[in-house]
């Protein structure tokens, strides 16, 4: 599984990047818009953060493909690894096949359907991203939609990923992991939440209490061999 980070606040990457194996750090215009501060300062910034191996991700928000393309090269320019987020619409995808014909990595956004991932691939898309959580607020079914992305993906044997987005719980998540997408991007909070157990607090806790008692206070593996 590729884990990513979708948020632009430097703190919580910060902390995700120290604790997590995350691979990189997706945004979108709200998630932007939420930190009030200058694009480019946020960009680089998250660049600072997460080094040269990882994937930024950030999106256009033109709405005509020749824009869009401009903003594209604009982004790379800033941030040459970047990987430039497309909504799925028809000036998106015709954005797509220019700016991938530029050689800018994409990421397809704003999915709801199997097709709308279906044609970003083929326009040229690398990551196609499905948002779970908007499908099941209104009575879809958004880990059904990316199991059929990643169906697609195998059956047509496309150079493209599924990178669900879009979770306000675990249980979504699991449920996007056992249909076989090859990556999720999370925001903090519910990152956080996958390793949420109380029995696992219970369970090192116990540990804890039975190894002091018999070696004392403080002592670790370190002190012992
Ligand atoms: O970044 C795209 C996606 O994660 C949006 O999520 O929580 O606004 O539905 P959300």
């Amino acid at each position: 599984m590729i884990y990513m980070l979708d948020t632009a606040n430097l703190e919580a990457i910060k902390k995700a990047v120290d604790l997590y194996p995350i691979v990189g750090v997706t945004t979108n215009p709200t998630i932007i818009a939420k930190e009030n501060r200058p694009l480019r300062d946020i960009i680089l910034d998250i660049r600072e953060l997460i080094g040269s191996e990882r994937m930024l991700h950030a999106q256009v928000v033109a709405d005509t493909a020749e824009v869009m393309l401009e903003e594209a090269k604009a982004l790379r320019k800033l941030d040459p690894e970047i990987i430039v987020k497309v909504p799925v619409t028809p000036q998106g995808i015709k954005a797509m096949k220019l700016i991938s014909a530029e050689g800018i990595r994409i990421t397809a956004t704003a999915i709801l359907t199997p097709q709308q991932a279906l044609m970003a691939a083929m326009a040229g898309a690398e990551f196609l991203a499905p948002y779970v959580n908007r499908l099941d607020n209104i009575c879809g079914d958004g880990t059904q939609v990316a199991a059929e992305m990643a169906h697609l993906i195998d059956m047509y044997n496309l150079d493209a990923k599924v990178l669900a987005a879009s979770f306000k719980n675990v249980q979504q998540v699991h449920e996007v992991a056992k249909a076989g997408v090859q990556s999720v991007t999370i925001a903090p909070d519910v990152f956080d939440q996958l390793l949420v157990h109380p029995l696992t607090d219970s369970g090192v806790a116990g540990f804890m209490s039975d190894w002091h008692n018999a070696y004392g206070d403080g002592k670790t593996v370190l002190d012992l061999l």
